[in-house]
């Protein structure tokens, strides 16, 4: 432990339980020092664990839908209230296809779960900076992060229309960013994960081949989930200011390696 995060005050959503990203993000958060206010979607507070992590953390839970600007208000409201002053991060880590969920071929899309798709996993990232900014909720030298997948780039089959999802989340952190980054020296950046064994990535087909083979593919192995958390304080603290407008992979180097000896060997 090394305070990294104290006297700041973060914001998480995601937290459904404790596999999920933002779980051991917030944990982290807690250990290094950071004031901790909790979202997720009403239905995901029911069937969750959350209560647990807020005991831990001695941090309130605000139920919010990340597509609902009403809820998004709400929350920036209240939380300025817990808080009693601004907030310095934001961890968003959510994500959702209704296509995924229900299995619908990429060549049979149902297009108003596509939208929702783009609403829930990358348009809700605009949203969230939007109502903040009118809010005035963050205060200056604030760090937002988003946690995307390398299918934002490169075809991954099974990923379907989370693939587009995840380009819109990357796209809207180059143009908030610089729009945040001039106004109040806010910094905006997108994590690309591993393959991360949590509700969320066992939902895509196939994910246990996805997960298997980006393992021998990289160097360093797959990161896991408090292996994301680690970089997600080092980049809430201010050790990491000038770092802006950015999809940063933490993927124990499969992002930049063509074949491994691992996989040319698994043919032979
Ligand atoms: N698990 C992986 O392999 C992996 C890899 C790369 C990126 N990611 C990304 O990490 C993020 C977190 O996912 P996770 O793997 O921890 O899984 P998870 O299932 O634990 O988390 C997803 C969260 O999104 C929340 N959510 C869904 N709809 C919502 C809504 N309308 N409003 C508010 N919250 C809503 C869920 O309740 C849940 O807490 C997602 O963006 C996911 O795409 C995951």
């Amino acid at each position: 432990m090394n305070n990294l995060l104290s006297n700041k005050n973060g914001l998480i959503f995601g937290a459904l339980d404790e596999n999920s990203i933002a779980w051991k993000v917030a944990e982290k958060c807690y250990e290094e020092g950071a004031n901790i206010v909790l979202t997720n979607a009403p239905i995901a507070l029911r069937m969750g664990k959350i209560d647990i992590l807020s005991k831990k953390c001695k941090s309130e839970v605000i139920p919010a839908d990340i597509t609902s600007l009403d809820d998004l208000e709400n929350l920036f409201i209240k939380s300025k209230k817990i808080f009693d002053g601004k907030i310095d991060f934001i961890l968003h880590s959510v994500g959702m296809s209704p296509n995924v969920r229900k299995n619908k071929n990429y060549g049979d899309l149902n297009y108003d779960w596509f939208l929702k798709t783009l609403d829930i996993s990358g348009i809700s990232f605009h949203k969230i900076m939007q109502v903040s900014e009118k809010l005035d909720s963050i205060n200056e030298w604030g760090s937002i992060v988003g946690l995307s997948y390398i299918a934002a780039q490169k075809t991954f089959p099974f990923y379907s229309d989370m693939a587009e999802a995840k380009s819109v989340l990357e796209s809207v952190t180059r143009s908030y960013g610089y729009r945040l980054g001039k106004m109040k020296n806010i910094r905006v950046n997108t994590i690309s994960q591993s393959p991360t064994k949590t509700t969320a990535g066992k939902g895509i087909k196939a994910f246990e081949s996805f997960y298997k083979f980006a393992e021998k593919m990289s160097p360093l192995g797959n990161a896991s989930a408090e292996d994301c958390a680690n970089y997600c304080v080092f980049l809430f603290s201010d050790l990491s200011r000038k770092i802006t407008m950015q999809n940063l992979f933490h993927d124990g180097g499969f992002s930049n390696t063509g074949i491994s000896e691992e996989i040319i060997d698994s043919f032979n």
